[in-house]
């Protein structure tokens, strides 16, 4: 039993079960609907999340952190889809968001612009002047060039703004992959840390953007709570310094990276991260300092799925082929990142229930296969020799913890049109995003215009 923060709702999440994608029978369902169904009516590929697996991980991380009483920023980037985004405000969720698109998605699903966190390396001057006319929380500003324009263009409109200022903490966590650590010296985002002193002199007195907090990310996923120990606590120092250099420091927004549950049991839960980081930032918070957090995928990725069918069998030297309708065009995070999804077919004899989303279960009667996409290019590889039960055409196959990082990833690569989304509630379901025509794939080239 976990108690919201606000103490009214009380919300059952099940330690063990980090989602509601479960068998019966031997048939996949998403909370009380059943997979094959939906797929019959939606059609394949399509993206599914379920409710409440989205909102349970948002409760548990609130209730892990409630003695922070943190400002809780979801990441818009990780899955943006606006009814996603309008049932996490609803809820109570600000948003972090790092283009003029993100800002945009987060108007249109009601969120609270003050608690609006805008990062990124490479605002452009329209975004900008967008941001400060719907009076967001704050930037989380990445360079001095980047603070000179956004003083310029608030000093320019007559209009005051707060800012962090991203430092790097230059810590990393070994199981991150190297395109998505960037809490290391030598990333493009942010200023070292020895360099935040000498920025808070240069423009801690800015009348139009006020220098008053500092932003941390240390990448995406971190699976241990250890390097956020460590960055705090330098984050920390550096804010005793800044103050007793008589600045005012009012909060600390520690990123995002907490990890999901791709592989049962691998990842930590809310609670341990919360274990480490609270008693850290516990005096912090009681004089007053303010606590944000920017998580993404611990929220999205288990609360969706990637439905595909398998179009084909095929075997290849001593390899065998599970060839499927949908690929790195829909999710690259296999081919970018070598990440892992368990997958599985939807509709299994009882024995083959899997007991567990892990690389290395060892049920009777498994065969290991390829299962790769239809994309022209040999990385479109869901899995290598993956042990699956017997697969033929026809079969549908569900890809897991494809919440975060799917969709808003997706593309039109070989001019396939992206999915559909559908939201499960209950026994309920409904199309949130309908699957992209083949009209709508050329519609803006339908123009030849002198220019
Ligand atoms: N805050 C900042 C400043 C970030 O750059 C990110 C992610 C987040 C928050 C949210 O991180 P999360 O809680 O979702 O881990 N496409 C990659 C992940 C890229 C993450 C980029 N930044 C993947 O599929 O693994």
């Amino acid at each position: 039993m976990i108690v919201a923060p606000d103490g009214s709702q009380v919300i059952f999440v099940e330690s063990d079960a980090m989602d509601d994608f479960h068998y019966v029978d031997g048939q996949l369902h998403c909370e009380q609907v059943n997979l094959d169904e939906l797929a019959q009516r939606v059609g394949t590929p399509a993206y599914v999340y379920s409710k409440r697996t989205l909102l349970g991980h948002y409760d548990r991380l609130a209730a892990a952190f409630a003695p922070l009483d943190p400002l809780i920023c979801y990441s818009i980037k990780s899955c943006g889809n606006v009814h996603i985004c309008r049932l996490l405000a609803e809820r109570g969720a600000g948003m972090d968001v790092v283009s003029g698109g993100e800002l945009y998605r987060a108007r249109q699903a009601g969120a609270g612009m003050n608690h609006v966190v805008y990062a990124g390396v490479g605002k452009t001057d329209e975004e900008v002047r967008a941001a400060l006319e719907a009076g967001i929380g704050w930037f989380n500003i990445e360079s001095e060039a980047e603070f000179e324009n956004t003083a310029a263009i608030a000093r320019g409109m007559g209009v005051k703004t707060a800012a962090a200022l991203r430092v790097n903490p230059d810590v990393a966590d070994p199981r991150t992959h190297a395109k998505t650590t960037t809490g290391k010296k030598e990333t493009k985002f942010g200023v070292d840390i020895e360099r935040a002193r000498r920025f808070f002199s240069k423009y801690g007195a800015d009348p139009h953007v006020r220098l008053n907090a500092i932003h941390l990310h240390i990448g995406s996923p971190i699976y241990s709570p250890q390097p956020y120990a460590e960055a705090i606590e330098r984050a920390l120092d550096l804010i005793k310094r800044l103050r007793g250099d008589g600045f005012e420091v009012t909060a600390l927004d520690i990123g995002g990276g907490f990890a999901a549950d791709y592989e049962t049991g691998q990842s930590p839960l809310a609670e341990q991260y919360a274990e480490q980081i609270v008693p850290l930032l516990r005096p912090f918070h009681e004089a007053g300092g303010r606590v944000i957090l920017e998580p993404g995928r611990t929220i999205a990725a288990n609360a969706g799925v990637l439905l595909t069918r398998v179009q084909y069998i095929k075997s290849g030297g001593s390899r065998k082929f599970v060839i499927v309708d949908s690929g790195m065009n829909h999710l690259i995070r296999v081919a970018m990142y070598d990440s892992f999804h368990f997958i599985w077919p939807t509709n299994v004899a009882p024995a083959h229930e899997p007991p567990a989303r892990r690389d290395d279960l060892d049920l009777v009667g498994l065969e290991a296969c390829d299962v790769v996409g239809p994309i022209c290019e040999t990385g479109d590889c869901f899995a290598k020799q993956r042990k699956l039960p017997p697969v033929a055409r026809g079969d549908l196959l569900c890809v897991y913890s494809a919440g975060a990082y799917g969709m808003v990833m997706a593309s039109n690569y070989n001019a396939m049109p992206r999915p559909p989304e559908v939201m499960v509630d209950g026994d309920r379901t409904y199309l949130i995003r309908q699957r992209e025509t083949l009209e709508q794939m050329v519609e803006a080239e339908r123009t030849c215009e002198p220019v």
